[in-house]
Order: structure tokens, then sequence, then C-alpha cells
């Protein structure tokens, strides 16, 4: 597993519109699937839950160095009683988005839990054999804006490696207020 689902939920926020902070981000599920093992030689990811709190850890290792990768993201969301609504549906290029994650207030945030959670430094090019692993991962919400809506949400990632579907990353879980 990667941070890339992080992409869903700085979605979720140009989304937002609740009323108050006190939510809380609940991960149900990851699911990954290995689809092209040519590509990746380890994909994985382990959730656990503490006191209400998601944590993962993540690791992923690739066969070559990889240069061309993106990252295809679907963010639905259900708001209770409500049908689904599609938030998100879009590519974003890894590379670019790695190099560039000083430009953007979400892509700091992200960049930050990265740093903390990782000992190696995540961009393009990623080296063969070299574990791109995040530890002990969970969401502070402290760092996310003050409004986000409650519900639902599932999250499908596909990762595209030089144009080919590589592997795709199933995200389930809930905004609950805390
Ligand atoms: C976890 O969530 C449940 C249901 O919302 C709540 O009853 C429980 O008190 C929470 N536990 C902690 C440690 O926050
Ligand atoms: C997550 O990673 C940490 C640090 O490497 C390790 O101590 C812990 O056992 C791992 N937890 C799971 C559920 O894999
Ligand atoms: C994971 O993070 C939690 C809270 O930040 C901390 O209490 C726990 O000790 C950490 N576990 C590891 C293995 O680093």
């Amino acid at each position: 597993m990667s941070p890339w689902f992080w992409i869903c939920f700085s979605s979720l926020l140009q989304f937002a519109y609740s009323e108050k902070r006190n939510f809380q981000i609940v991960i149900d599920e990851i699911k990954m699937r290995n689809i092209d093992p040519e590509v990746f030689e380890k994909l994985d990811c382990d959730l656990w839950q503490v006191n209400n709190r998601s944590y993962y850890n993540s690791s992923q290792v690739f066969k070559n160095p990889v240069n061309d990768f993106s990252v295809h993201a679907i963010l639905d969301f259900w708001k209770p009683n409500s049908k689904k609504i599609q938030i998100y549906d879009g590519t974003f290029d890894m590379c670019y988005f790695l190099e560039n994650v000083q430009t953007n207030r979400l892509f700091k945030i992200y960049a930050k839990g990265v740093k903390k959670h990782s000992s190696v430094i995540f961009k393009c090019p990623f080296e063969p054999n070299v574990d791109y692993a995040l530890n002990n991962m969970s969401f502070d919400e402290e760092d996310f804006p003050k409004f986000i809506p409650l519900g639902k949400f599932r999250c499908t990632l596909e990762y595209l490696i030089n144009k080919q579907l590589s592997a795709r990353a199933f995200v389930t879980g809930k905004v609950i207020a805390r």
C-alpha cells in the first residue's frame, strides 16, 4: 500500500461544508490488488485500529526504476440517508505531484505525513528494491480544515505505471463525529 489514497481525502476537503471540526476519519478496510507482478515486487498494507483511530503500515517495492507513475482516483461519498455522490474522478501524475508538494497547502500536509512516517524519500524515479514503506500512519484531523462532511466513503485507486494498470487499491471508511 502507499499513501496515495490521501489524494482522495484531499478531494474530500474541496467538497467540505459541514459545521465543526469535531470529526474523525476512520478507515474500515484497505484492499490491495497487485495486478502486474512484473512491476511490483511487493505491495501490501496492514490496517489496525486503536481507540477508534486508524493506523496503517504500507510497503511498496518496485522491480525496476519507475519514472512514469500516475494514479487514477475515484472518491464516492454517502452522506447519511443519501445516495452516492461521486466527489472526485481524476488522474494524478505522481512524479509531478511529489516534485511540487511545496506549491499547495494540501500537498504540504501530505508531504509532512510521509516525512514523519517514512525513512525513504518518495520521489521519481522510484528505485528498484527499495521499500517505500510507511509505518504507523494515521490521520491527524488537526491538519485538516475545519469543514468536512460526515458520511461514508469509498476510494478506488488505480496505479498506472508506464501507463499500464499495475495495481488497484480499495479504501472504505467513514467520517464520524467525535
Ligand atoms: C469509539 O467509538 C465508539 C462508537 O462511536 C464509542 O462508543 C467509543 O466510546 C469510542 N471509543 C473511544 C476510546 O473513543
Ligand atoms: C507497523 O510497523 C511498525 C514499525 O515498523 C511495527 O512495529 C508494527 O508491528 C507494524 N504493525 C503492523 C500491524 O504491521
Ligand atoms: C504509533 O503512533 C501512536 C500514536 O501516534 C503511538 O502511540 C504508538 O506508540 C506508535 N507505534 C509505533 C510502533 O511507532
